[in-house]
């Protein structure tokens, strides 16, 4: 059985005050969900405070994005090694607004992955669809070639330590929800590429989050599909009561 996973992208908010409160408020109350693993991504300067807020509670920490280079003079990036330095056991990779603000390729996404991996991060890929490429009947073929060229030269073993997020980007802080429905075909299809490429075994056991407008009145429906193992929240990350109304509705 997979354990849902619930995980705050609070993106480029907040002040550290503001962060280290959040993320307090909900460690505090983390323990009300035992089974469902929660986790909070804040913006890179305020990962060790936040990261001393919440130690000894169930909550985990994340980064948003990172660099794939090991070390050295790449000026302004952040390495793999320097995120689990200070706790955190997760990264996102490959969101949306790093794909079309900063034009990370699946190449560099694959690049990242492999060094998250090497460093023993848990990424979170990121993989979705414009509206347009849903519109033009493109969206499985879309998130095929994300799925292929993020993963790319990923073994087994290393698979089933990542986390997919399925993020169509139409709903991305749109309010725009994908139903039930959409995002469980999209799902379905993701796990069927994985088996294909690795087996069923594998496919049954990598959590696919769902992300776009989760909200606590949507979470319940989106997380009672099948193949919709958690949520990558925005918006909704923000405020303790919102964020665990979602981990609420993940919780059997
Ligand atoms: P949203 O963002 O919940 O605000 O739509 C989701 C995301 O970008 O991960």
């Amino acid at each position: 059985m997979r354990r849902p996973f619930i995980a705050g992208n609070w993106k480029m908010h907040l002040d550290r005050g503001g962060a280290v409160a959040l993320a307090a408020g909900i460690a505090r109350r983390a323990a009300e969900f035992p089974s469902v693993d929660l986790a909070v991504c804040p913006p890179f300067v305020y990962l060790d405070a936040v990261g001393a807020a919440i130690a000894g509670s169930s909550l985990g920490l994340g980064a948003q994005n990172m660099c794939a280079e090991p070390q050295g003079a790449f000026t302004g990036e952040i390495s793999a090694a320097m995120l689990t330095n200070v706790g955190c056991k997760y990264v996102i990779l490959g969101h949306s607004e790093r794909r079309a603000i900063y034009k990370e390729s699946n190449a560099d996404v694959n690049r990242k992955l492999l060094a998250a991996l090497a460093a023993q991060l848990t990424p979170i890929v990121c993989v979705g669809e414009l509206l347009s490429e849903r519109e033009a009947g493109r969206t499985k073929e879309v998130v095929a070639e994300q799925f292929a060229g993020s993963f790319a030269g990923v073994s087994a073993e290393q698979m089933v330590r990542c986390v997919i997020a399925y993020e169509p980007v139409w709903a991305i802080g749109t309010g725009k929800v994908a139903t039930p429905e959409q995002a469980e075909e999209v799902h379905r299809d993701l796990r069927g590429l994985i088996e294909v490429r690795y087996n069923s075994g594998i496919a049954d056991q990598i959590r696919i989050q769902y992300g776009g407008s989760v909200k606590p009145d949507n979470a319940k429906s989106l997380l009672s599909q099948p193949n919709i193992d958690g949520a990558l929240v925005g918006g909704a990350s923000l405020k303790v009561d919102d964020f665990l109304g979602i981990a609420a509705g993940a919780q059997s």
